[in-house]
């Protein structure tokens, strides 16, 4: 969710920040700015406009050598409409200061309150302003006792005391004209992390918009800051004690986050679910003594197989890949397990008993509901497990034991690769644990078979793409859709229908295909696409059912089914025929189609696939 670039080193900021901003477009946003210092004039130049960065480049003149340090954001509004004023970065009111955040402060209504008691002026409807115009408060008015001590400038000092009144998250680039030569970042709940270049420094919301120029990092976690100058920079507190933080290698390459001839993120990152299946279970799957290898759970696996119950967390497409983990641990380990939406869980006092593992799901490893989660399990005790694909996230960092994703940087805000890598992954959890309880040699060495062979299926999958393209052209006019699947095809129903909803805006309900009868039913009229995942499984005869009552009130069926199910084929309008997996994995196959259906109906009816409207890649806000 919007987006922070910050630089101060010797080239000119502008188009680094302009590079940087284009970068984190894919996270959402609905207006964005950059404010530009020259270190030998001081003051701040601030440009900024509502919609696209490409408006905003139409306001920007040729950039100014002299110019090498600046902010510059991406505004995903939460407080005040998305327009020039509230955009950012905010100034203060002496115009000393400059922010650029990402978050939401809780408590600005009072500290505006008090900040118009003490003269302070406001232009915006942001919560932003409120910290703008207290580190600008506080920076203008610093004597007697709350005098800055040892030495240290008057800046940095404003911000920690500013920052210490702050209820609420932030990431935060922050400059000041009097200093004009010096930068500082600050982070508590939402991502922020520092890269070091050569002669120079950049601060980002994500490594995306950074891994061009460096990819030697820092990344803070929350209460901390950094103070950087041309000679140099410090990590500290924000209540100024000195921390030693380690110099991290961000792992992925530039071509990971360009789009390599594709049209679209999302396409190309649906053609890549092989590849990048292949590096999720690359080295995890041991064949050889038929086992699977989590080096991030080493340390727990008694915590795991002991557990009477699993408690999955996660928000979207992860929680319906938790509900496919839900099926998959209960079925294969045979342990209680329940998947939540993390935005909920963390309101009703959650029990979390001595034997309660907790999951969180998340690809960015951000998402403020999810994160929420985690805190309150581990607050009660629980032994807490990330899978999450953000190497360094928070989500990450927070949780006990982890597995990473390892499919590279997702740039589609629709979710695809992500989202086949976390059924990979719960897999792999639960073949390991239903190993180490019940399950004889011979299953094991079946379910890590099967799940090798699973990116060549997918592959074959996507050799279907004209042919789904042609459904799309056929179906994509209608306004309403179903989506229906039984048993570990159910969750693989609701994130068909998430995706189309998502990028092509078609109202779309995703269902098990049983439910239809207690209710939506009533909404099939002719013609309407039904969209059912009806592969060769235990409940095959059960869904043959469930189709036949929709083409009886004159649905019209869009049917995924095994190949060489010539049975299926009468009740089809239009046949996705996918290779064969045992029913457990099926999952990580059949959603591919339904991705592509929503692609090409999203394309067809003109929308950018890649922002799509009021979304943003990760919510990192409540
Ligand atoms: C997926 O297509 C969505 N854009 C969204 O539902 C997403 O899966 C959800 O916000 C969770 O994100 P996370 O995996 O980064 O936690
Ligand atoms: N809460 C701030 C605003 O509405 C920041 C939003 C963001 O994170 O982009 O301006």
């Amino acid at each position: 969710m919007c987006g922070i670039v910050a630089y101060l080193g010797k080239k000119p900021a502008q188009p680094i920040l302009i590079e940087g901003l284009k970068r984190l477009e894919y996270r959402g946003y609905d207006s964005a700015g950059v404010a530009l210092i020259n270190p030998d004039k001081g003051g701040i130049r601030v440009i900024k406009s509502s919609g696209r960065i490409s408006v905003l480049e139409e306001l920007l003149s040729e950039p100014d050598p002299k110019e090498v340090v600046g902010i510059g954001h991406t505004r995903w509004a939460t407080h005040g409409e998305p327009n020039t004023i509230n955009a950012h970065p905010h100034l203060d009111y002496t115009g000393k200061i400059a922010i650029a955040h990402n978050g939401i402060i809780e408590n600005y209504s009072t500290l505006k309150t008090w900040l118009i008691t003490k003269g302070c002026k406001f232009v915006s409807e942001t919560d932003t302003e409120v910290i703008a115009n207290l580190i600008g408060y506080l920076y203008s008015n610093t004597d007697g006792e709350d005098a800055p001590r040892d030495g240290q400038n008057r800046f940095e000092w404003a911000v920690q005391h500013a920052l210490n009144e702050l209820v609420g998250t932030y990431g935060l680039a922050i400059v000041c004209t009097d200093f004009p030569d010096m930068l500082i970042g600050a982070k508590k709940g939402s991502p922020l992390i520092f890269g070091l270049g050569k002669n120079e420094y950049l601060i980002a919301s994500d490594a995306a918009a950074i891994v061009e120029h460096t990819t030697q990092v820092i990344y803070l976690a929350d209460n901390e800051m950094v103070t950087i100058t041309p000679k140099g920079f410090h990590t500290k507190t924000i209540d100024n004690i000195e921390i030693h933080k380690e110099l991290k290698q961000i792992e992925f390459s530039l071509s990971a986050i360009e789009l390599d001839g594709f049209k679209h993120y999302m396409l190309k990152e649906i053609y890549e679910q092989p590849k990048a299946l292949n590096m999720c279970l690359g080295g995890r799957l041991d064949m050889r003594d038929g086992r699977i290898v989590l080096g991030g759970i080493s340390k727990y696996w008694r915590e795991f197989t002991r557990a009477k119950r699993i408690v999955i967390n996660a928000c979207g497409t992860a929680w319906h890949a938790g509900l496919i983990g839900e099926y998959l641990i209960e079925q294969l380990a045979r342990i209680n397990t329940e998947t939540h939406y993390a935005s909920e869980f963390r309101y009703r006092n959650p029990i979390i008993e001595d034997d309660t593992v907790v999951i969180a799901i998340s690809q960015s490893g951000e998402t403020a509901d999810t994160l929420a989660a985690v805190e309150q399990a581990k607050e009660r005790g629980a032994v807490t497990l990330g899978i999450v694909n953000v190497v360094g996230s928070t989500i990450a960092r927070t949780t006990d034991a982890g597995v990473y994703l390892r499919v590279g940087p997702e740039i589609g805000v629709a979710s695809t690769k992500a989202f086949t890598a976390q059924v990979a992954v719960l897999a792999m959890l639960a073949i390991e644990l239903g190993r180490r309880r019940h399950l004889s040699t011979e299953q094991v060495r079946f379910y890590i078979e099967e799940l090798s062979k699973i990116p060549a299926k997918i592959e074959e999958v996507l050799s279907l793409s004209e042919h789904i393209k042609k459904i799309a052209e056929a179906t994509c006019d209608r306004e309403n859709w179903l989506f229906l699947g039984r048993g570990f095809n159910y969750p693989v129903a609701l994130e068909g229908a998430l995706k189309l909803k998502e990028i092509s805006y078609i109202h779309a309900e995703g269902l098990p295909a049983a439910e239809m009868k207690h209710g939506p039913i009533a909404l099939i009229t002719k013609g309407m696409p039904a969209v059912f995942i009806a592969t060769k499984c235990s409940q095959y005869e059960k869904i043959i059912g469930n189709i036949e009552e929709v083409r009886a009130r004159g649905g019209r069926t869009i049917i995924v089914a095994s190949q060489g199910d010539e049975n299926i084929k009468q009740y089809a309008d239009f046949l996705i025929s996918v290779p064969d997996v045992p029913e457990e994995l099926q999952p990580m196959v059949t959603v591919v189609p339904l991705q592509i259906l929503a692609y090409h109906a999203a394309v067809l009816r003109g929308h950018d696939v890649d922002k799509p409207r009021n979304l943003a890649k990760s919510v990192t806000v409540e």
